[in-house]
């Protein structure tokens, strides 16, 4: 008996140590070990030997069970490093293969949303500005109407770069340092845009990045109230989303505003989603940037692009914005 048993768990052996693919194993180990395999049948034969001889075989059973059941486990282990290198073969990108002439690749979908808002409001008459990513206190903060002191600078957790005094250079945390950049070296009417990147020392989620993008809309001109602002905002929502969606304005606070409000989307389902700020040039912004207030009135408004795109395109995950994965990048 003893020698059929380890005739039996050679030949299975071999079997296990041929299998080609992880489907075949499971199937083996069933027909190998489990309760109909030849193994078990000896199991059931025991209770007819005498106690010694029980224990021997019992022995030599054990024996041969837990050395297939390793050779099953060890069989599994190359099967799925085969297949997981197979897997990364077939997703392998060929970067060589983008020659000339051939349509190899295309912009990303935050570079396809700032070129359609873009074009949504040259449409409307607007201008495109642009500014520097690291910028100083003045620009981003002072002439902005924050003071020194001013409590809102802390909700805008903000990247100090190393340079110059303490404090001084910062990475900008929002597209507002570029009013005051058009407001100085221009003169009224002013009517821009200024798409861009921004940058807030927080931790990221779902709903939030710590380098993310916004566009910004300044008007300065004569004569410029808060309905201009209001119907320029529900104007580009719906060049952009449809005319399914709505928006709706909610009292808030920003140094560089007044009056302030937030500005929110409704989708078509009825939810909302909390897009950016706006309000009517605060008079001491227009002042530091070398405007006169009793002459010109002004609004801006700006929002947070990935949010923007993330809800047209149902991106659950800001997060996916940044990934380099082309099976997500390819959807866009
Ligand atoms: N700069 C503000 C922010 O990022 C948004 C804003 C822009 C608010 C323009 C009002 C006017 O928080």
């Amino acid at each position: 008996m003893i020698d059929d048993i380890r005739r039996i768990a050679a030949a299975a052996s071999d079997r296990i140590a041929a299998a080609g693919t992880i489907e075949e194993l499971s199937t083996l180990d069933r027909e190998l070990l489990g309760k109909t395999s030849e193994l078990t049948g000896f199991k059931r034969q025991m209770g007819g030997l005498d106690p010694d001889d029980r224990r021997t075989v019992g022995a030599a059973l054990n024996e041969a069970r837990e050395g297939l059941q390793a050779a099953v486990a060890a069989r599994r282990q190359e099967l799925e490093a085969i297949a997981a290198k197979q897997r990364a073969a077939a997703e392998r990108l060929d970067l060589t293969e983008v020659r000339a002439g051939r349509d190899a690749g295309h912009l990303h979908l935050i570079t396809q949303s700032f070129e359609e808002l873009e074009d949504i409001f040259v449409g409307l008459g607007f201008t495109v500005a642009e500014g520097p990513e690291v910028d100083d206190d003045w620009h981003n903060f002072t002439a902005l109407n924050f003071g020194k002191h001013h409590p809102a600078r802390d909700m805008q957790d903000t990247f100090f770069v190393d340079l110059g005094e303490p404090r001084e250079v910062v990475m900008r945390t929002h597209t507002s340092p570029v009013q005051v950049r058009v407001m100085e070296s221009q003169v009224p009417p002013i009517y821009s845009v200024m798409p861009g990147r921004v940058y807030r020392n927080e931790a990221t989620d779902a709903t939030h990045l710590a380098v993310f993008h916004q566009l910004e809309c300044l008007v300065v001109d004569e004569g410029i109230t808060f309905g201009h602002l209001a119907s320029t905002i529900d104007r580009f929502t719906k060049a952009y989303f449809g005319p399914g969606y709505n928006t709706r304005l909610r009292p808030a606070y920003f140094p560089f505003t007044e009056p302030s409000a937030e500005f929110d989307v409704q989708r078509p389902d009825g939810s909302w989603l909390e897009l950016g700020g706006c309000g009517m040039v605060h008079p001491n912004v227009l002042s530091n940037c070398g405007i006169d207030p009793e002459v010109h009135t002004g609004f801006a408004f700006g929002f947070g692009v990935d949010r923007l795109a993330a809800t047209r395109y149902g991106v659950t995950d800001l997060r996916e914005l940044t990934s380099p994965d082309v099976r997500f990048l390819e959807q866009f």
